[in-house]
Parts: structure tokens; C-alpha cells; sequence
């Protein structure tokens, strides 16, 4: 998708979030709809969701898509990176990417940023995969970062 195409998506979908996520709620069922709202917006997502951090472990929380490792291995993969880094992770091309946790294998590109609550201690980590390569770029961190404050 090309970038212009790309933000006006993104720009069209926060509206519709920040009106969904200012409903009664909580910070799992805000998940639960920004996932089912990137998932079925855009295409080229394969799977989208989030894992919550707790104890120390990376759960799977609310997501959309074919069904994703329970847990994810300490201290392996893009989204223990992205915890572990503090940092958004954007992986052009997952077998690229040493330790890539493979749920699926026709997952070929992924971003996964830290999602933090308003003390700043990340709770969770979104993470979406595509069955392309080279899906993501700045512009999804950017749009993104926006939509992930959305939760707490
Ligand atoms: N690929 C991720 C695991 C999660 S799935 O992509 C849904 C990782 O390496 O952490």
C-alpha cells in the first residue's frame, strides 16, 4: 500500500477509535476493538493483536487472526525485543530477524511496539504480522504509537 493511501487509512481509522475507546470500557476490551478495528481496515494484516505482559510472561491477549502461540518464549522473538528495547520492532522480513518466534509460517513481515499505561509501565505488546514482506514502515509506527495511547 502506498504511503498517501496508508495514512488516510490510518488518519480515517483513529477518528474511529478515539470515539470507540472514549466509550465505557476497559483497557482489554479497548484491545479487543483495536484489533478487530486494524485487522478488518487493513487488508495486508494477517494477524493482529496484543500479549499482555504479567509476571514477568507475554500472554496472548484479545487478537485477530489464525491462532497464535499461548506464550511467547522469554527473551526470544520480535515481541520480548520490543519489550526488552523499549522501542517499536519492524521486521521487514521475518527470516531475517534472529529468534523470530514463527506462530505461523505464513507470517513474512511484523511490527510490535510496547503499549504503556499512564505511569509508563508497558502492559502489553501489540504485535501484527503480514504474509508479505516489507509491510511496514514509519508511517505504521506513527499512526500506531497514536492508537496503542488510546488504551490507558
Ligand atoms: N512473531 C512474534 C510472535 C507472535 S506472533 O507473530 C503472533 C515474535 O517473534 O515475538
Amino acid at each position: 500500500m502506498d504511503k498517501k493511501k496508508k495514512e488516510g487509512r490510518y488518519q480515517r481509522m483513529f477518528k474511529q477509535l478515539e470515539e470507540l475507546c472514549a466509550k465505557p470500557g476497559t483497557p482489554l476490551s479497548r484491545m479487543a476493538t483495536i484489533a478487530a478495528v486494524l485487522h478488518h481496515k487493513m487488508d495486508h494484516f494477517f494477524w493482529t493483536g496484543f500479549y499482555l505482559y504479567e509476571n514477568d510472561r507475554l500472554i496472548a491477549g484479545p487478537y485477530q487472526g489464525p491462532v497464535a502461540c499461548q506464550e511467547l518464549e522469554k527473551h526470544k522473538g520480535v515481541c520480548w525485543a520490543a519489550l526488552t528495547g523499549d522501542r517499536t520492532v519492524i521486521v521487514p522480513d521475518v527470516t531475517q530477524f534472529p529468534g523470530h518466534i514463527a506462530c505461523d509460517a505464513r507470517s513474512r513481515s511484523e511490527i510490535s511496539a510496547p503499549v504503556k499505561d499512564k505511569n509508563q509501565h508497558v502492559k502489553a505488546i501489540l504485535d501484527i504480522d503480514s504474509a508479505q514482506i516489507e509491510q511496514f514502515d514509519e508511517v505504521d509506527e506513527k499512526y500506531l504509537k497514536d492508537i496503542i495511547k488510546l488504551i490507558y
